[in-house]
């Protein structure tokens, strides 16, 4: 059918007529809202380049947590800060760690919400990385017994499920067995499978403090040139027991989410990082554009490009639009 049959603006003459035939909704239940956890009582640090997100302590995090739960957020992706580094990434996987106390908090507090866990070592090692060092790089297998350790601590402390985020080879499988093997086959890995060594992080760097001390992440992380790459690493995640696969940053691989979600039957995650949210935060604040709109078309596209699940630090700005609470 050709014009002057077919005249597509005949269903765009008004917004309900518009919202008839709209083929994406954004859905608060989509979302999961990153949280950074530091020791001490009473303590909000904001992040300079990540305007309204703070580092909180555990005290704090409650009322932040009950926020959350309120807006219908149904889950939460809890990033550390300890209070000593060492070479080894020792408070990762302590009963005492940050993130352990943090998980018993919340769950003592408001169980139902869904709490899952950042699963890396870079916030605990004192050089930054991902894992453990040996001659200058990082090692993978002798990394893989260390985040098992990290994220069956986790787990005992009550997270409902792991996020690895470190992309060694082979962890999704390591931490699986691990998990099983002490009686958790019933928790859920959501692989951050197509992990980019991107400069999309750097605020995050700043809110986590895990910048690394020498070199960069891309012996591990993949090439931003790189899509069938993401197929390879997404398969293997897959056969070693992921059940959510992840693509991480988000808007600006959009390609990379439309194709994981063509070619694999499981739920997709995307991670819209630290600065697709500082980008959107600091034009709005110069008055470039309207940051709301933007942010909105934003988690649109994550969705309409394929993910069932968004990670966004805008969750409960747009949770507050979706509901009309605002
Ligand atoms: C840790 C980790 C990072 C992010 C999530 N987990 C940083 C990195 O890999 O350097 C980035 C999140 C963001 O930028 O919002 N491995
Ligand atoms: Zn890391």
């Amino acid at each position: 059918m050709l014009f002057p049959d077919y005249r597509p603006r005949r269903l765009r003459k008004n917004e309900r007529l518009r919202s008839m035939i709209r083929e994406t909704t954004l859905s608060v239940a989509d979302f999961i809202y990153p949280l950074f956890v530091t020791h001490g009582k009473g303590v909000k640090k904001p992040i300079q380049a990540m305007p309204g997100i703070s580092q909180l302590s555990t005290d704090l995090l409650i009322g932040e947590i009950k926020e959350i739960n309120n807006l219908g957020i149904p889950a939460v992706l809890l990033f550390g800060i300890p209070k000593k580094k060492d070479e080894r990434g020792s408070e990762a996987y302590a009963k005492e760690g940050i993130i352990q106390r943090a998980i018993r908090e919340i769950k003592n507090n408001v169980p139902e919400i869904i709490v899952i866990t950042d699963v890396c070592l870079c916030e605990y090692t004192s050089h930054g990385h991902c894992g453990i060092i040996k001659d200058g790089d990082v090692d993978n297998d002798s990394t893989l017994e260390l985040l098992a350790r990290m994220a069956l601590s986790h787990v005992e402390a009550g997270a409902d499920m792991v996020a690895p985020s470190d992309m060694m080879d082979g962890r999704v499988g390591e931490i699986r067995e691990y998990l099983d093997e002490n009686g958790y086959e019933k928790i859920p890995i959501m692989s951050y499978a197509a992990k980019y060594a991107s400069s999309f992080y750097g605020p995050f760097r700043e809110a986590a403090g895990s910048s690394p001390q020498f070199g960069d992440r891309k012996s591990y992380q993949m090439d931003p040139a790189n899509s069938n790459e993401a197929i390879r690493e997404v398969s293997l995640d897959v056969e070693e027991g992921a059940d959510i696969i992840m693509v991480k940053p988000a808007i600006a691989y959009l390609d990379i989410i439309s194709r994981i979600k063509e070619e694999f039957d499981l739920p997709v995650a995307a991670f819209n990082v630290s600065g697709e949210y500082a980008m959107v935060k600091a034009a709005d604040k110069l008055g470039f554009f309207d940051g709301e709109k933007v942010m909105m078309e934003c988690l649109l596209s994550i969705k309409r490009a394929g993910a069932d699940l968004i990670i966004t630090y805008f969750a409960k700005e747009a949770a507050r639009i979706l509901g009309g609470k605002r």
